[in-house]
């Protein structure tokens, strides 16, 4: 098994930055916002953030933001509560949450509450477990959870809950491992883990490992790195990561890296991304690769960081 390849990925990282009129760049313009959470993250992770222009990133997030509070995925295109949480994850990784009017970010996010305690992604209505995750996050790391109906968001998270454990986009949804660590996660933020069983949840999720020691997110999918991510903090979450073969993880996580020119792919020889070389150093944080910061499988965020968020003394 190789070594965790740090400086070529920390290499990769800046260079995607600043390529931006690459085809990878073009192809995912509107998702910049995203992008920049995935490798601002990995590099904090990494011990190597302070290799980038914190107040060129802190400026070009804000002119991302919309007259609603909302956040756009670059300048000049439309709010979606995906972007907003990248823009307040960022700007608490650089602890520079203060530029923000809070009470705005909060009020675009409380609009999209429904009455059945759901959230819409954006104005155009799409519901989905993943945004009431988002919400509960980004108003929970803004100290405003008080703004929305948790117990109603809980109910609908529950009202998603499948009789194999798992947890669906929807209501009746299929169970996927990234849904699950949605629900789950909105469920640890707001203290309503009860509403699990950690048993049978649990044992769905140990049985997203196959053999070549890699997790899929589904039965009968392939292993995929990011699901090193979504399956192993729900793991965590309830407590039941001793149930999978830590070493095999390892050595499929490390299997996906190109150690020549740096970054980390889905499957072995497959091309890298920045999203994937995310998910697997998040995955390797969690799984305590030596070196490696420790991230929180709730907020998605290093320890730290979470940590100056909701004990540092100025908050
Ligand atoms: C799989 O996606 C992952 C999900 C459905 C969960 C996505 C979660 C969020 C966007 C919430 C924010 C997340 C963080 C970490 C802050 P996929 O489209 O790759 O699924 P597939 O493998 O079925 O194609
Ligand atoms: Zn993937």
């Amino acid at each position: 098994m190789g070594e965790l390849a740090v400086e070529k990925h920390v290499e990769y990282i800046l260079a995607v930055e600043k390529r931006k009129d690459s085809f990878e760049s073009v192809v995912m313009d509107h998702l910049r916002l995203n992008g920049a959470y995935w490798g601002l993250t990995t590099l904090d992770l990494l011990g190597k953030l302070d290799t980038v222009n914190a107040d060129e990133v802190i400026s070009w997030i804000m002119k991302c933001q919309h007259e609603s509070g909302g956040f756009a995925g670059n300048i000049g295109h439309d709010p979606h509560i995906l972007y907003t949480v990248s823009a307040v994850q960022v700007l608490a990784l650089f602890n520079k949450l203060d530029v923000l009017d809070i009470d705005k970010v909060a009020t675009y996010i409380t609009g999209l509450q429904n009455e059945d305690g759901s959230f819409s992604g954006d104005m155009w209505g799409e519901v989905d477990t993943r945004f009431s995750y988002i919400a509960i996050c980004c108003l929970s790391i803004l100290r405003r959870l008080d703004k929305i109906n948790v117990e109603k968001a809980v109910n609908y998270i529950v009202s998603c809950k499948n009789l194999d454990g798992g947890f669906g986009c929807t209501p009746g949804g299929e169970s996927h491992a990234g849904q699950i660590f949605c629900c789950v996660g909105a469920l640890a933020i707001t203290g309503s883990l009860h509403h699990v069983d950690k048993d049978l949840l649990g044992w769905w999720l140990c049985e997203r490992q196959v053999k070549s020691g890699g997790l899929n997110g589904r039965p009968e999918k392939l292993p995929d790195v990011c699901y090193s991510w979504w399956v192993l903090s729900s793991l965590i979450m309830i407590d039941r990561v001793h149930w999978i073969d830590k070493g095999k993880l390892f050595k499929f996580i490390l299997d996906c890296q190109d150690v020549e020119n740096g970054g980390i792919s889905d499957r072995p020889d497959d091309a890298v991304d920045v999203f994937h070389t995310y998910f697997g150093v998040a995955g390797l944080s969690l799984l305590e690769y030596p070196g490696l910061k420790a991230i929180d499988p709730a907020y998605a965020l290093p320890v730290d960081v979470v940590n100056r968020i909701f004990f540092s003394a100025d908050n």
